[in-house]
């Protein structure tokens, strides 16, 4: 049996390449090298890519396979490229590397000749990709967490305001609440803010947890068995500000679930943007009309003159879409993998660079859109007292009196029907057609069913009652610093 001839397609490179030309006859075939070639997107990897090969050039200096002078004239060289590549607009097209770790040892051989060489001794681009990506992930993580500090600052802000209006600071702007978006019960509209922080609090949590179990360092796993140098893996972690190197050299090299969790935390953060957004759409209707946004968050329409579109909030509901298929495109491209590093890993970054490149853009329009809300009180009153909203309360007066819970609510629901045939509120029904229905009832039934009343009487721990709102205000100011 004759073993196949290799074959060389006519649009492939007679250069060999540049990291493994010994066992190719050929380069790689021109299409071969579009699927393959990262650098236009792994290029935002440059700065970490630098810093982790002078944490590596250490080490070697460590492990006695450099000597100290070696390790000088490496560092020195790689700061120079680190200025170099900061300074550059973008990927460098012209390179012929295929990727960020390649351009760096390119570039290092052309400063420095054979000791430029010496660089990759020990490792491999597996841990240092690995690498790589988790000092970018921390830093955006980071970035993240700030955003988030910021967003949840801008609606403690509108709690404040609206808890204390100005020119009528003791009274509290109400505002209605819904479920299935029909009116439920009257809430106020600071506690509607701080009901949307504590979201973002355990969005910035889970952040923080991801960033925890993240900061592990893989340099010195090598391709996947462990590097065969006495490196100090402690040493090199301290170095770039890991906790801890990773156990075990093929996880090291394998792992990308800091990518997944983070984008998991990001995908549920932009969740909660969107419902967020999805609201102030709809508050902002003329038909709601209980909030406007300022213009330069807003668009015109080309056609139509009279038109205010909420296009930021449109955005942040519709950018969900691309950031939850971020986590879930990671998800499908590491499920079918066998250990330890394939190719395919090489897809896990543009997903995560969009995912929390996205995020970071709602977050920041998302406090600027908050900031410039302007809520009619006016409005929101309204709408709180609409639809009934105080019949709750009236049943829990008639319990007050005496009546079983479940008949209270049958007879205010009565109520409720007489006072839609007289489309009237219940309210302003006398006594006497509310005696025939609920024959417990007081004439002081009338001051229990104003909205003053009906949230006042909701102090409990996470209630809407207005002391009970201040005190989460102030606790959340504390928290947030
Ligand atoms: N560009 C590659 C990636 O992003 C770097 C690692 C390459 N490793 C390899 N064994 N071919 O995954």
């Amino acid at each position: 049996m004759t073993s196949p001839t290799p074959t060389t397609s006519p649009s492939a490179s007679t250069k060999p390449h540049a990291l493994w030309g010994g066992r190719f006859a050929s380069g790689p075939d021109a299409v071969f090298r579009a699927i393959n070639d990262s650098l236009p997107f792994d290029w935002r990897l440059v700065r970490q890519d630098i810093a982790g090969s002078r944490a590596w050039a250490a080490a070697l200096g460590g492990a006695g396979v450099l000597t100290a002078a070696e390790v000088a004239e490496l560092d020195a060289a790689l700061v120079a490229l680190d200025a170099e590549a900061a300074a550059l607009p973008g990927p460098p097209v012209e390179s012929e590397a295929e990727d960020v770790h390649t351009w760096v040892e390119q570039k290092l051989i052309a400063a420095l000749g054979p000791l430029g060489k010496k660089l990759h001794t020990g490792r491999s681009r597996n841990d240092q990709v690995a690498t790589d990506l988790r000092l970018w992930t921390r830093a955006a993580i980071d970035e993240r967490i700030g955003e988030l500090v910021e967003l949840q600052r801008a609606l403690a802000r509108l709690a404040e305001r609206e808890l204390a209006p100005e020119g009528d600071a003791d009274n509290p702007t109400p505002f209605p609440g819904y479920t299935h978006l029909q009116p439920a019960q009257p809430v106020l509209l600071a506690h509607w803010a701080l009901a949307h922080v504590e979201a973002f609090a355990r969005d910035a949590d889970r952040l923080t947890d991801a960033r925890a179990r993240l900061n592990r360092c893989p340099l010195g796993s090598a391709a996947l068995a462990g590097t065969a140098y006495p490196i100090d893996r402690d040493a090199i972690a301290r170095d770039l500000g890991f906790d801890a190197p990773t156990a075990n050299s093929m996880d090291g090299v394998a792992d990308r679930d800091f990518a997944v969790e983070t984008l998991a935390a990001a995908a549920l953060c932009a969740t909660h943007l969107s419902r967020l957004g999805e609201e102030l759409i709809v508050y902002s209707t003329r038909e709601f009309g209980m909030v406007e946004m300022e213009d330069a968050v807003t668009s015109g329409s080309s056609i139509m003159p009279q038109k205010k579109n909420p296009d930021a909030c449109e955005l942040l509901r519709g950018k969900a879409g691309r950031i939850i298929a971020a986590h879930t495109g990671l998800l499908i491209t590491l499920k079918g993998l066998p250990f330890a590093y394939n190719k395919d890993l090489q897809e896990d970054k543009e997903p995560l660079f969009e995912g929390l490149d996205q995020l970071g853009l709602c977050l920041r329009i998302a406090a600027r859109v908050i900031d410039g809300c302007t809520f009619d009180r006016d409005a929101c009153r309204r709408a709180a007292l609409a639809g009934f909203a105080n019949a709750t309360e009236l049943a829990d007066y008639l319990v007050e009196r005496g009546v079983p819970f479940r008949d209270a609510h049958e007879q205010v629901g009565a109520l409720v029907r007489v006072a839609l045939e007289r489309g009237v509120t219940l309210e302003d029904l006398t006594l006497e057609e509310i005696r025939a229905r609920a024959p417990k009832a007081g004439e002081e039934v009338f001051a229990r069913l104003t909205l003053d009343a009906t949230l006042a009487k909701r102090g409990v721990v996470g209630g809407t009652g207005p002391g009970r709102v201040r005190q989460a205000l102030e606790a959340t100011k504390t928290r947030l610093g």
